[in-house]
């Protein structure tokens, strides 16, 4: 039992549990080595005892699965949507994010809840398309960015080549916090700017184990017995050109502006827990969330947080739905009863779950910074907020606007129930989009979608979970806009020949239209309609 939450005691147990929190999002191209990283991560921790069951996991899913894309990135997103772990005093959280970037819309939501990204690049390839995206998302949030050079192991591009590249196509400054000594296949270690330590690297048993460290400082004469003259004269004078350039400032890289950089190798745990170590000390503690009662800081007394996630049919066996929670203040404890703004009633938390590398465990408390699973009964939904206090609301998770449509009925019109309620969940886990369009004289049943491979996830998801096959159809849109405000019902609206119209999943009207200038034309046809790209703010 925790003590009451107005006293003393409970204050400073909630200072000394916030401070220690620590919750972030991995973002990666695929393959740059994510699945790894985590893994190394957890190992660290003791939360898996050895490396390989997450990876072990991943590879299984490849070899049984047609669907390997959807499959990897539902594999991703759904197994390890929110591990947590210990080390050295801190509580970790690590949010996942699919490296897809049809799921951009996915990991937006998963930044919401996150304090701070890892952005994890390869470091044969750099930035690659996928970074690219993610990484403008990341941006959208304002968090702090740190970057991890990985795969050093092996041939990997000029360092300062890819601190140009950070900033030529990201535009962000990087400021080294390690460099790397002996690039393209011919790696040495790695010299700390902060200690002035070099660390060697020496590739010991795959990676399946902690090395032991074998560190040395720059300026012993020691250094001449393990690493050649021509290696320390190259260091000495990238040492001073790091030097004269972006200095770390903990205010910048809190903002967003500056990345650490760190250089390492996953696989061969090189690197791994110098990072984790300087991250940690200069990542910040939960951060407050806006409500419509103002900035919600973590050491609010009450309990409260929002749901960014809901994932059903996480195990098919037990046709499960979770909503994903982050804690924004206070603490949980077993069997609270809180305040719920979907449904404006009090609802009991059953049964939270929080993830470790591969099981789920049921919390007795948590709190704020932490990610629980709540089930779900069917009553949640993406943006809630529950709260043990004040009735508040937490800013609404945006919903990004489609581009791509298809006209979809099941196969078999006996089948239309199952359909209905596939549809409805993907729907209300934020996958897809609903419309109907009656125009036409018949109603056509539509579904947005803001990157193509989630209707693929809607086939898949259809036919394995609710057993129905579907019919697709494309349709030329590319861009829905909610009708806000109209001069006239929306049937007479003056519209080019291949615009349409339609409802959305609650009754609103939208217009939809081929390119953007169809979409100037309608409002200059029109004098008085209102448009808006997303429903955000209807
Ligand atoms: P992802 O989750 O970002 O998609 O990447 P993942 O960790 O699965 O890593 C992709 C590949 O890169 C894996 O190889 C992995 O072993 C390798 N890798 C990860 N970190 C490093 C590193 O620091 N150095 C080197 N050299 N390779 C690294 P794979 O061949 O696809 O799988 P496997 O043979 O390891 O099972």
């Amino acid at each position: 039992m925790l003590p009451a939450t107005d006293t003393q005691e409970f204050k400073e147990l909630l200072h000394q549990q916030v401070d220690k929190r620590r919750t972030f999002a991995i973002i990666s191209h695929p393959d740059a080595g994510k699945t790894t990283l985590t893994e190394k991560l957890l190992l660290y921790s003791g939360a898996i005892r050895s490396a390989g069951s997450v990876k072990a996991r991943k590879s299984d899913k490849h070899a049984t699965s047609d669907w390997m894309d959807i499959e990897k990135q539902r594999g991703i997103s759904v197994t390890s949507s929110a591990m947590q772990f210990e080390y050295d005093g801190y509580h970790i959280n690590i949010l996942d994010t699919p490296g897809h970037q049809d799921f951009s819309e996915d990991t937006y939501r998963v930044l919401v809840a996150a304090d701070a990204a890892v952005m994890l690049i390869d470091a044969a390839k750099g930035v690659e398309a996928q970074t690219i995206k993610l990484f403008k998302v990341c941006r959208m949030r304002n968090i702090p960015i740190f970057t991890f050079v990985n795969k050093m192991d092996r041939a990997a591009r000029d360092p300062f080549e890819l601190m140009q590249e950070l900033e030529d196509v990201l535009g962000i400054r990087s400021c080294p916090i390690n460099w790397p000594i002996g690039v393209d296949g011919d790696f040495q270690g790695v010299y700390h700017r902060d200690t002035k330590m070099v660390e060697l690297y020496e590739n010991g048993d795959h990676g399946k184990k902690k090395l032991d460290k074998l560190d040395i400082a720059l300026d012993d004469p020691a250094i001449h017995d393990v690493l050649a003259q021509h290696y320390i004269d190259r260091l000495n004078e990238e040492i001073e050109l790091l030097d004269i350039g972006e200095e770390f400032d903990p205010e910048r890289v809190r903002k967003g502006e500056l990345t650490p950089m760190f250089f390492g190798s996953a696989v061969t745990n090189f690197g791994v827990e110098p990072f984790l170590e300087r991250f940690l000390k200069f990542t910040p503690p939960p951060l407050s969330r806006l409500s419509d009662a103002g900035e919600i800081g973590p050491e609010e007394p009450y309990f409260s947080g929002f749901v960014f996630k809901i994932q059903a049919n996480m195990n098919p066996a037990h046709r499960d739905r979770l909503a994903f929670m982050r804690i924004v203040s206070g603490a949980y404890q077993k069997g609270m009863e809180v305040w719920h703004s979907g449904t404006g009633k009090q609802v009991t938390l059953k049964q939270p779950q929080q993830f470790m590398a591969d099981e789920r465990e049921a919390v007795e408390e948590a709190w704020a910074g932490d990610i629980i699973g709540l089930f779900d009964p069917g009553i949640y939904q993406l943006g809630d907020t529950l709260s043990s206090g004040p009735k508040i609301h937490y800013e609404n998770i945006p919903v990004f606007a489609p581009e791509f449509f298809n006209r979809v009925r099941p196969e078999d019109s006996m089948k239309r129930k199952q359909f209905q309620k596939g549809i409805s969940q993907l729907a209300e886990e934020g996958a897809i989009q609903t419309f109907i369009r009656t125009e036409t004289g018949r109603e056509e049943f539509m579904v947005g979608v803001v990157g193509v491979l989630q209707f693929e996830v809607l086939e898949h998801r259809l036919k394995t979970e609710y057993q129905t096959k579907i019919v697709m159809e494309g349709m030329p849109f590319r861009h829905v806009r909610w009708v806000v405000k109209s001069p006239k019902p929306i049937e007479d609206l003056k519209l080019t020949s291949t615009s349409g119209r339609a409802k959305d999943s609650r009754g609103r009207d939208v217009l939809l239209f081929e390119n953007e200038w169809s979409i100037r034309l309608a409002c200059e046809n029109n004098e008085g309609l209102e448009l808006a790209e997303t429903a955000n703010r209807l």
